[in-house]
């Protein structure tokens, strides 16, 4: 699967594009042609936090929170917000 500048999600298979499929579903950065400008960037940059993550150069640490926040991870599972991230020493 890839993603249009335009913003349409679409599959790529050995270089030739294939008509859109999208379903409502999981859209995080919505969906059409008012889906998110940020969402190519967002992506990008993710993509180098894992990796930079996967390199070792970040640690991950659990937070001791009394109440932490929920965060609503898919529809019906919420996790508690008490994992945080430091440069590795
Ligand atoms: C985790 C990060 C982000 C999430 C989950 C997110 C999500 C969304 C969502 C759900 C919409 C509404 C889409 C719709 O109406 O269908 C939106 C709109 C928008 N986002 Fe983001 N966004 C993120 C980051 C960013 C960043 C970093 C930028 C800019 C650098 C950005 C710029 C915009 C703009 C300009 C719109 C309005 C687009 C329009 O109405 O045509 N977003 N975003």
């Amino acid at each position: 699967m890839t993603n249009s500048a335009f913003g349409a999600a679409h599959s790529v298979v050995d270089g030739r594009a294939y008509p859109v499929c999208d379903a409502a579903g999981y859209a995080p950065f919505g969906f059409g042609y008012r889906r998110c400008a940020g969402e190519q960037l967002t992506t990008e940059f993710l993509k180098e936090f894992l990796r930079t993550a996967w390199r070792g150069e970040v640690e991950f640490v659990r937070l001791d929170l009394e109440h932490p926040e929920k965060l609503p991870v898919s529809p019906r599972t919420l996790i508690d917000d008490n994992i945080g991230f430091q440069r590795a020493r």
